[in-house]
C-alpha cells in the first residue's frame, strides 16, 4: 500500500516536471483534462511501459504522426515509453484523474476495476491472435464492457493490442511440467486471476510491477516470470533469467484507455480521425508482432537464452479448471461465450 502511493506520487511529480516544461514555451498550457494545448493542437500524453523498440511504442507513434496530419494539427500524441509517467498501475489512476490522456495497461489491471474484464485475461479463452483481435474489436461483443468505466473512473477503454502468447521464463534451469515449477516464485501481474493462474502452474505467485522485474529476476526476489518473447527481450529478462520454457499458457491482452473527458471533447470530425486511426495502430501492431517475436528469440538465443518446449497438456490441464471457478456472474459467463464462439 505504501510503495504504491509512493509510486503514485513519484509519478505525479514527474507529470507536473513535464506540464511545466511543456508550459516553458510561451504558448503551451495545460488544459482541465491534462492534455498539452499549443496554438491550435492538442499534445495527447500517452502512459506505456514498454521500449521504444517494442511493437506498441512503433504503432503508437505512428498513430500520433497519422493523427496529427489527418486532424490538421488538432491532435497529435507524445507516447512516453518505459514506464516515465509511472507503471500502470499508477498511469491507469492518472487518466482517470486527468493528467494523463492515455495509457496503454494489461487486461489485469482492467480486470481490479471491473471483475468482468476477468474474462479475457483467462488462460484459454483466446486460441490464438487473430481470434483475440476479433473478439475485442468487436463492437457487438464488447461495447458495454469499454464503456463500462465511465461513469465509474472516467476511463473508457478503446480497444487494444495483443501480448501474444506467454510463456514461463526462469532464472536456474527450463520447466517442463507443472511440478518443476514447485517451490519456485513466479512473478505474475496484479491480479487475483493470475495469482491463481500461477498457483495452478504449481509455483508460488509473487504480484510485481513490470518495471521492478528485471531486479526482482537479478536478486532473487522471485525466480521465475511469464510473459511474451517480445517484452523478454526487450526488458534484456534473458540477461537474468535465460531459461525461456514455450508453456504459451494464455494469449495476454493490453487495452489502450483515455480519459472520457478528452475523448468526448472532440469535433465528430477529429473523433472520426481519431478512431480510424487508431484502427489502423492496431492492426500495423498485430503485423509487426510476428515478426517482432522471431527477431526477439533469435536475438535472446544469440545473447544466451534458450528456448525449450514443455508437457503443454500438462499445463492445459491443470489451467483449465480457472475458467468455472472465476467466471461467477451472467456478463462473464456471455462475454466467455461469445470470445469462444468466435473460435475458429
Ligand atoms: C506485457 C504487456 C504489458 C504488461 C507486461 C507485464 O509486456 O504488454 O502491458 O505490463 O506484460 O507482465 O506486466
Amino acid at each position: 500500500m505504501k510503495t504504491t502511493r509512493r509510486l503514485a506520487a513519484t509519478a505525479l511529480v514527474g507529470v507536473t516536471a513535464l506540464t511545466l516544461s511543456a508550459c516553458g514555451g510561451g504558448d503551451a498550457d495545460t488544459d482541465a483534462g491534462g492534455t498539452t494545448t499549443s496554438g491550435e493542437g492538442a499534445t495527447l500524453r500517452l502512459a506505456l511501459n514498454q521500449t521504444e523498440e517494442h511493437p506498441s511504442f512503433i504503432a503508437l507513434d505512428n498513430f500520433g504522426e497519422r493523427l496529427e496530419e489527418a486532424t490538421d494539427g488538432r491532435y497529435s500524441i507524445d507516447v512516453y515509453p518505459n514506464e516515465t509517467l509511472g507503471a500502470q498501475q499508477e498511469a491507469l489512476q492518472l487518466v482517470s484523474d486527468g493528467t494523463v490522456d492515455m495509457a496503454i495497461v494489461s487486461g489485469t489491471q482492467l480486470e481490479n476495476l471491473n471483475e468482468d474484464f476477468l474474462v479475457f485475461n483467462l488462460p484459454q479463452v483466446f486460441d490464438s491472435v487473430e481470434h483475440q483481435m476479433r473478439v475485442i474489436h468487436d463492437e457487438e461483443i464488447v461495447g458495454d464492457l469499454y464503456s463500462s468505466l465511465e461513469e465509474s473512473n472516467n476511463v473508457t477503454v478503446l480497444g487494444g493490442f495483443t501480448q501474444g502468447t506467454r510463456s514461463v521464463y526462469t532464472t536456474d534451469a527450463p520447466v517442463e511440467t507443472p511440478e518443476d515449477l514447485a517451490g519456485k516464485k513466479l512473478r505474475v501481474q496484479e491480479s487475483d486471476l493470475h495469482i491463481a493462474m500461477a498457483e495452478a502452474m504449481g509455483a508460488s505467485a509473487t504480484p510485481m510491477a513490470f518495471g521492478e522485474l528485471y531486479t526482482g529476476l537479478q536478486s532473487g526476489v522471485v525466480d521465475a516470470a511469464e510473459n511474451n518473447e517480445v517484452s523478454y527481450f526487450t526488458q534484456k529478462h534473458y540477461e537474468v533469467a535465460p531459461y525461456f520454457s514455450n508453456t504459451n499458457h494464455l494469449v495476454g491482452l493490453d487495452y489502450l484507455v483515455i480519459n472520457t473527458d478528452v475523448l468526448e471533447g472532440m469535433s465528430p470530425e477529429d473523433r472520426e480521425a481519431f478512431d480510424a486511426e487508431w484502427t489502423a495502430a492496431h492492426e500495423e501492431h498485430t503485423d509487426l508482432w510476428q515478426t517482432a517475436t522471431e527477431d526477439a528469440i533469435a536475438q535472446a538465443e544469440a545473447g544466451g537464452a534458450t528456448f525449450t518446449d514443455v508437457d503443454t497438456e500438462a499445463f492445459r490441464s491443470v489451467l483449465e479448471p480457472l475458467a468455472e471457478e472465476f467466471i461467477t456472474n451472467e456478463t462473464q459467463q456471455a462475454l466467455y461465450d461469445a470470445a469462444r464462439a468466435a473460435a475458429e
